[in-house]
């Protein structure tokens, strides 16, 4: 385990913090040597705290706007972890730094003694962030996943994408993974998967006592060891079931399956806010056209208003081959998202989609269903290469 992660090209810095500590801290420091300007911040994350440092250095060659950046991820994903900056600190830096979740700013000019001294406090504050941590936070719930599927606009493609990121998930995680339909009145989750529901989730609503063991009788499951609850047969059904009991819905499967996967309806209404209350992730489906990339910014945007801040977003941009005279850095400037998985039309969808067998199962070698896969492989944990020479994807 590296208690310091150093991220920088060059070797200079790390030299001088081993020097530092008189060159004891052995196996204790790690240096993530990759340019991280221009990837994903989620993957360098990731990357650099894949062996649960206590630091996270990013070092003086690390341009500001991409350390600041980098900062805002690690303090949303990982909490537990201080964050440092070698960079001249300068008044103006130090607010915006600060705002950016970082604890420490470390002149790259710091003598031995204060770089041993900054580096002592960052780990002494880890220490105290994880106990606070482990605290506020039953670590056990921590490790399943409420993934709310979400779009402004109908028609997006959430339900294709909430569908196979279900079955792709109960690939990796068989019994482990509920799809739940809270698109009320027109949802057809049922229909894409070609089951036919003996429940629906109107059933739970109506049962006294709702507690996990009644909400299961409720689930339908799939051949591919995904379960279902089901949005309600008819529209007038669906007022039955308020926001605050979907909300309680949601929040007692998490307690049992690892996945929980939420398919809404389209824009921000009183059922998808609620979800959104229990959100661990989401994912905003946005397709190639300007008046929804403007839509999906004004629903980030909210996330924002709403202190919706830690759930990581995964940006998913659907038929992502349009050809509209808009480009894939148009939409990741107009929405303020990187782009993380790139759908492209495919006929292969609303084939599936009409048999009832979601592309990733029906025709996992199709383009759309490996794009599709790489969706599900942000959740469910694959092995990882050695993070010290992979690469992040180039976006
Ligand atoms: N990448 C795609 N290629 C082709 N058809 C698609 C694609 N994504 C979605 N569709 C089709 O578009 C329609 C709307 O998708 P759906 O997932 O139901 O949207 P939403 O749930 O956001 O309203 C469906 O008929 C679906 O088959
Ligand atoms: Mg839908």
């Amino acid at each position: 385990m590296s208690r310091i992660v150093l991220a920088s090209q060059v070797d200079e810095f790390e030299v001088r913090i081993r020097a530092a500590y008189d060159n004891q801290l052995d196996g204790h420091l790690r240096r993530w040597g990759n340019d991280p300007e221009g990837f994903d911040a989620d993957q360098v994350t990731a990357e650099l705290t894949h062996d649960g440092p206590d630091v996270v250095a990013l070092g003086p060659d690390v341009e500001t706007e991409t350390a600041l950046r980098l900062a805002r991820t690690l303090d949303r994903d990982r909490p537990e972890v201080t964050v440092m900056l070698v960079t001249k600190p300068t008044g103006k830096l130090w607010e915006r730094a600060m705002k950016a979740g970082v604890s420490v700013i470390l002149s790259p000019e710091a003598e031995a003694d204060e770089i041993r001294e900054e580096l002592d406090r960052a780990l002494d504050g880890a220490e105290r962030r994880r106990d606070r941590l482990t605290t506020e936070a039953d670590p056990a719930s921590r490790a399943h996943r409420v993934i709310v599927v979400t779009a402004p606009k109908g028609g997006a493609g959430k339900s294709v994408v909430a569908t196979n990121l279900a079955v792709g998930l109960a690939q990796a995680a068989p019994e482990q993974v509920v799809l739940v339909d809270l698109d009320l009145q027109f949802g057809d989750v049922a229909g894409a998967l070609q089951m036919v529901p003996e429940h629906t989730i109107v059933d739970a609503v109506r049962s006294p006592g709702l507690d996990l063991t009644t909400v299961k009788v409720f689930l339908t499951s799939h051949p591919t060891g995904c379960y279902a609850l089901c949005a309600p047969e008819t529209p007038a059904d669906a007022d039955e079931v308020t926001p605050e009991l979907a909300a309680s819905i949601i929040d007692l499967l998490s307690q049992e399956f690892r996945y929980v996967v939420v398919d809404t309806s389209s824009g921000i209404g009183d059922h998808a806010l609620a979800a959104f209350e229990v959100a661990t992730d989401f994912v905003l489906v946005g397709a190639m056209d300007v008046a929804a990339v403007r839509a999906l910014r004004k629903q980030v945007d909210v996330l924002d208003q709403l202190g919706l801040v830690r759930p990581p977003r995964h940006f998913v941009l659907n038929r992502s081959d349009s050809r509209v005279g808009l480009n894939a850095p148009d939409v990741e400037a107009t929405v303020g998202l990187r782009i993380d998985v790139s759908v492209p039309s495919s006929r292969a969808i609303p084939v599936s989609f009409n048999q009832g067998a979601p592309v990733v199962q029906s025709d996992p070698r199709a383009p759309v269903a490996r794009e599709l896969m790489k969706l599900v492989e942000r959740f469910a944990h694959v092995p990882a290469t050695d993070p010290g020479r992979r690469r992040p994807r180039r976006r």
